[in-house]
């Protein structure tokens, strides 16, 4: 009896079905993987919360939220292979947001504070800041020590408020946004403001006789925050900004929001 002869076609049916259960195997195994570094709840997207009201890192321009960090955010969703989701919100709810796990990263010109790291992980910083004071043009205040027992505006929740609310006998009033700040001051109705060097810079072009003085009160780092078990995550946000700072990218974002001067 001569043995049965293999049939071809069975052999590549067979093979056929062991590809599909391999490549079915993996699917699920990198999903699963990926689940675990994105929360939310559809792996596929990366949710970025910030507050559009800090150029130009970010702002809205025709309803759409743009800057520095929305770029950030596009490559690093791009390194991670999924789609990024914008939620803009108040500066103050960013922390509590990325607990209870409604944003995967906040974005937002961040400083890196020892407070904050108590409840976020903190990526690589990826820019150096510093504290300004604004003041009208005719103002007698000349430095910090003129701040003393002012009226000081700020943005809610920030450094500046936090700086702000050190100065003895000052009186701190918070504002949501960031223009509203300055229009205060604008009006008469605060004597300074303390903000990030680079939005203020920008922001008083739209108001006339303000000035931002020179001496710096404070330096500090912008990383991006995540939620504080997301190890996953920040290990890849890390790889990704240093990929950026090494191959060029980091500095064709500064060069296209900040011009040859930085
Ligand atoms: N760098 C400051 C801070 O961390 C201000 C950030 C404000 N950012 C914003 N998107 N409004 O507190």
């Amino acid at each position: 009896m001569h043995k049965p002869k293999r049939n071809p076609v069975r052999i590549i049916k067979n093979l056929i079905i062991l590809a599909g259960c391999v490549t079915a195997f993996f699917w699920m195994f990198f999903d699963i993987l990926k689940r675990e570094t994105v929360v939310s709840h559809d792996a596929s997207v990366l949710v970025m919360g910030t507050n559009a009201t800090f150029k130009p890192f970010e702002y809205k321009e025709s309803g759409q939220v743009v800057g520095f960090d929305v770029d950030l955010a596009r490559e690093i969703a791009k390194e991670l292979g999924a789609e990024l989701k914008i939620e803009d919100m108040s500066f103050d709810g960013l922390l509590p947001a990325l607990e209870g796990g409604r944003i995967d990263l906040a974005v937002a010109g961040m400083s890196v504070t020892t407070e904050r790291e108590k409840n976020a992980l903190f990526s690589e910083p990826y820019y150096q800041a510093t504290q300004r004071i604004i003041v009208p043009e005719d103002s007698k205040i000349f430095n910090k020590s003129g701040l003393i027992g002012k009226k000081i505006g700020v943005q809610l929740g920030t450094t500046g408020d936090i700086l702000a609310s050190e100065i003895s006998g000052a009186k701190v009033v918070q504002f949501p946004a960031v223009p509203n700040v300055l229009q205060e001051l604008a009006s008469g109705r605060v004597d300074a403001v303390i903000l990030d060097d680079a939005p203020a810079t920008q922001y008083i072009t739209a108001f006339t006789g303000l000035k931002v003085l020179s001496s710096p009160i404070g330096n500090e780092s912008y990383a991006i925050a995540m939620k504080k078990s997301n190890y996953t995550l920040k290990e890849k946000v890390d790889q990704a900004i240093n990929r950026m700072k090494e191959d060029g990218r980091m500095d064709a974002l500064l060069k296209k929001y900040f011009g040859e001067t930085r």
